[in-house]
């Protein structure tokens, strides 16, 4: 069997680990919103429609943060429509569906308070601009007083929607974007937008759209033109990162997380080069606002032509992917990245959050369940708090086509008061993996959990949870976790996401003394 090593550096700390690290995305897309969250006459629906199956699981899963309403369908969003007594029916051209506005702001927010997240809110600057904007902003956050401040108050919600985070459009150096923009388009008007913005309230954090992926041919020029009329004003820039397995090459595939921790590194360089160059005294957190594994190529090859040619359909199936053991091996560690990166990431979005590329699945009248990318998902939501520490592997390498030679072993170390947390991905296809890890100076006292997600018996890395077996994939126990001093041992199945939980001492108490040398 193959061997692997791993120390943690207990005094090494790479960063807190940032709340928001855990977001996710809702948009008015396919059956996100409609037969997703909300379907009313559902069993399990509450009085405004919201169903109650979907809503268990997204607290299970541990979404802190949601992204909303789009996505692509923002940029032609008029948001006046999905608040107030009429709904118009709409043509979403993003998505060449028909948007009931049945759902707007005041439903979701509502829906969000119960669910416990924080709302991201993304403006259309693909066919609006800084009017539209700055009156969704008065009309959410604004006490009262004003006519669209007393218009929120009309419809039904007397205080403030307190909304924090606004993303300045979506993904607007993409041409497949409904107002699509060149950089220096684009970076004037998210520039002047979020002035104007922060001058309604100088509460608010905002978010410029950087690259929709790292291999977009302006990637890099557009976040430095942004940058250059954007960076006084804005607070993130957002980077969107999607992987899916490619002729047959597993083996790049399980590498995403090396190919996300390059694309923030190029990032975070070009953020600090643009800070130095103005002279500006501040940080910009990247946020890393969709990111998921994603077949794109069966969503252009298959679902595309005839989604776009042909009948206007409300909330039509749109690329619900089934995901697989390997996609959920691959979420694990792209969440690893954005943990391993928590120096630089300030937020992050898994995108989306039902049915549509999502960890979390429904069918109209029937049930809920989880997909095999759920569960990396909620147990490093559920356990990764406190600070990542800096860890060393030394495992074998892996040669891949797309990012050269990897670690067979991949790991992030997280510790808070009461755990040491350990993220743990095996990219072996086919052996499994000794591994000991040296736990030196972290007070470890016991393995509280150890479970890992890998192929289950009879079934292969292609397994998946279907709404006729949505147990297929689960976590399983990691029978041979064991302490031994400070060392911990255990086998790591092949093609596997694991998690090791370990109790450690009690930091020690500060006791202050006061001048008369009595412990206060
Ligand atoms: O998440 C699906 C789509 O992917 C979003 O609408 C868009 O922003 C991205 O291209």
């Amino acid at each position: 069997m193959a061997k692997a090593h791993l120390r943690v550096h207990p005094n090494e700390i790479v960063a807190p680990v940032s709340e928001r690290l855990f977001g996710s995305f809702v948009e008015h897309m396919g059956r996100a919103v409609y037969t997703g969250i909300f379907e009313p006459g559902h069993p399990t629906a509450d009085a405004d429609g919201f169903r109650g199956d979907v809503l268990a699981l997204v607290r299970e899963l541990g979404a802190t943060v949601i992204r909303y309403p789009g996505g692509n369908f923002v940029s032609g969003f008029r948001w006046e429509d999905s608040v107030g007594p009429d709904r118009p029916v709409r043509l979403d051209v993003a998505w060449h569906s028909v948007e009931t506005n049945q759902v707007g702001l005041h439903e979701f927010a509502a829906w969000a308070d119960t669910a416990g997240v924080e709302i991201m809110q993304a403006v259309n600057l693909g066919t609006r601009g800084i009017a539209e904007a700055a009156a969704l902003l008065e009309y959410s956050n604004h006490p009262a007083g004003t006519a669209l401040s007393d218009e929120r108050r009309a419809n039904g919600r007397d205080e403030p929607f307190g909304i924090t985070l606004w993303c300045l459009g979506n993904e607007m150096d993409g041409p497949w974007q409904i107002g699509h923009k060149t950089a220096d388009e684009y970076g004037r008007l998210a520039a002047e937008t979020g002035r104007v913005m922060k001058w309604v309230d100088p509460s608010i954090e905002l978010v410029a759209a950087g690259s929709s992926n790292a291999d977009m041919p302006t990637f890099g020029s557009w976040e430095r033109t942004v940058l250059e009329h954007s960076a006084e004003v804005i607070d993130h820039i957002s980077l969107h990162a999607y992987y899916e397995e490619t002729d047959g090459d597993v083996a790049s595939f399980l590498a995403s997380g090396v190919g996300l921790d390059r694309y923030i590194a190029a990032v975070a360089t070009i953020i600090d080069e643009a800070l130095d160059a103005q002279g500006l005294d501040k940080s910009i957190g990247i946020s890393v606002d969709e990111w998921n594994v994603w077949y794109q190529s069966r969503f252009n090859d298959v679902d595309k032509p005839p989604l776009f040619e042909g009948e206007w359909n409300r909330h039509p199936r749109i690329i619900e992917d089934e995901y697989s053991v390997t996609d959920a091996v691959v979420v694990g560690s792209l969440l690893m990245s954005l943990l391993r990166n928590a120096d630089r990431v300030s937020m992050a979005n898994l995108a989306q959050l039902v049915n549509v590329i999502a960890p979390i699945r429904s069918e109209p009248g029937g049930p809920a369940w989880r997909q095999t990318t759920f569960h990396p998902f909620s147990l490093t939501a559920a356990a990764a708090h406190g600070t990542v520490l800096r860890s060393t592997v030394e495992s074998r390498l892996v040669d891949t086509p797309l990012y050269g030679a990897v670690d067979e072993l991949d790991a992030v170390a997280v510790l808070n008061d009461a755990e040491l947390v350990l993220l743990l991905v095996n990219r072996s296809v086919d052996e499994a993996l000794q591994l000991d890890v040296a736990l030196d100076g972290c007070a470890a006292r016991a393995v509280s959990s150890a479970v890992s997600v890998h192929a289950p018996a009879g079934g292969s890395r292609f397994s998946s949870n279907t709404a006729q077996n949505p147990h297929t994939v689960v976590p399983v126990a990691l029978a041979s976790a064991a302490l031994a001093g400070d060392t911990l041992a255990l086998e790591l199945p092949p093609l596997s996401w694991s998690i090791v939980r370990l109790s450690v001492a009690a930091p020690a108490e500060t006791t202050t003394i006061d001048s008369e040398g009595a412990a206060a």
